[in-house]
């Protein structure tokens, strides 16, 4: 299948990911069948979407009268075998394995055969996703980056099986969405999360350790290596809680002690402190 014959992408998961993507593939013209288990997720999902593409009103990136035409190309949906009718699935339910094979499974039984699935995990092998499908010639990541309408980068992971032909449909389809894709190949954490999270964990040491507090290291990363967001905000942005998950995929995928979690990231997880979504984490908010 070629880029230009992709005309109907499903979604599957309509959370902070997967209504970005929608979003996302709806502005480009696509139409897009977002599937979540209940009615009130795909409300939740619709509702982000509408608020998200009055944002880019604001800042005309987009006409006010186009907004009904993207809102109509979103077909929400909680009926699996609306899937049928898609050229390419993108799978963004939470990163837990066992939830994401089930997910997978169901969306291959119900796609056409010669249809494209993607997955957006952050960390999981797609070596390791691909192979409990029937179609891992078919199967590739994209990795996608928060918030979806925003960010330009798609980190494209190429499975031990994925075809030639697969990886390039990806890579041109993401083109097409205005995004620039990266090929990177199937390793624990990519490239994104395996170089990111060693750094927001070394931060972290640096808090725990008293070498400086959160707003220091911060500064010294923002104004010293001109990052645009300090670590320790990224990773309250992120949430602490997905911040130690992916260290652990990194630490048992390598079995290299340099990936382990810091201490004081467990401790705040545990305390709920799990950045911006809960409130708290290495910053207040209010
Ligand atoms: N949040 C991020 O910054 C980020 C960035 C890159 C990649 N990711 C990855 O994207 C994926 C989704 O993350 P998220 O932050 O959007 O999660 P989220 O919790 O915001 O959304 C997940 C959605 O999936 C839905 N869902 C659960 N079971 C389902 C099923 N069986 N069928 C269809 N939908 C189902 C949930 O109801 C929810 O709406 C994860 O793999 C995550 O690692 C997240």
């Amino acid at each position: 299948m070629s880029a230009d014959s992709i005309k109907t992408v499903a979604v599957l998961g309509a959370g902070a990911m997967g209504n970005g993507i929608a979003h996302a593939f709806a502005r480009s013209g696509y139409h897009v069948i977002l599937r979540d288990v209940e009615q009130r997720f795909l409300d939740r999902g619709l509702d982000t979407i509408s608020k998200n593409v009055d944002r880019e009103i604001k800042k005309e990136k987009l006409a006010a009268a186009d907004k009904p035409a993207v809102l109509a190309r979103i077909q929400p949906t909680t009926d699996a075998s609306a899937l049928a009718a898609a050229d390419i699935a993108i799978e963004a339910v939470p990163e837990q394995l066992e939830l994401k094979l089930r997910v997978l499974k169901e969306a291959d039984a119900a796609l056409k055969p010669g249809a494209i699935l993607a997955s957006n995990t952050s960390s999981i092998s797609i070596t390791q996703l691909a192979a409990q499908t029937s179609r891992p010639g078919k199967f590739i990541g994209m990795h996608f980056m928060n918030p979806v309408p925003m960010m330009v980068l798609v980190e494209v992971i190429r499975g031990l099986a994925t075809s030639d032909e697969t990886f390039a449909t990806t890579m041109s389809l993401c083109e097409k969405l205005g995004k620039t894709p990266v090929a990177v190949n199937d390793s624990p954490g990519f490239v994104s999360n395996r170089v990111l999270m060693p750094l927001i964990n070394e931060a972290a040491f640096c808090v725990m350790e008293g070498v400086a507090t959160p707003e220091a290291v911060d500064t010294v990363m923002k104004l010293g290596m001109n990052h645009p967001m300090g670590p320790l905000q990224l990773a309250d942005f992120i949430g602490l809680d997905v911040c130690v998950d992916i260290l652990e995929v990194l630490f048992k995928g390598f079995g290299d002690s340099k990936y382990r979690a810091c201490p004081l990231l467990r401790k705040y997880v545990a305390a709920g402190w799990l950045g911006r979504k809960s409130g708290r984490g290495f910053y207040m908010y209010s």
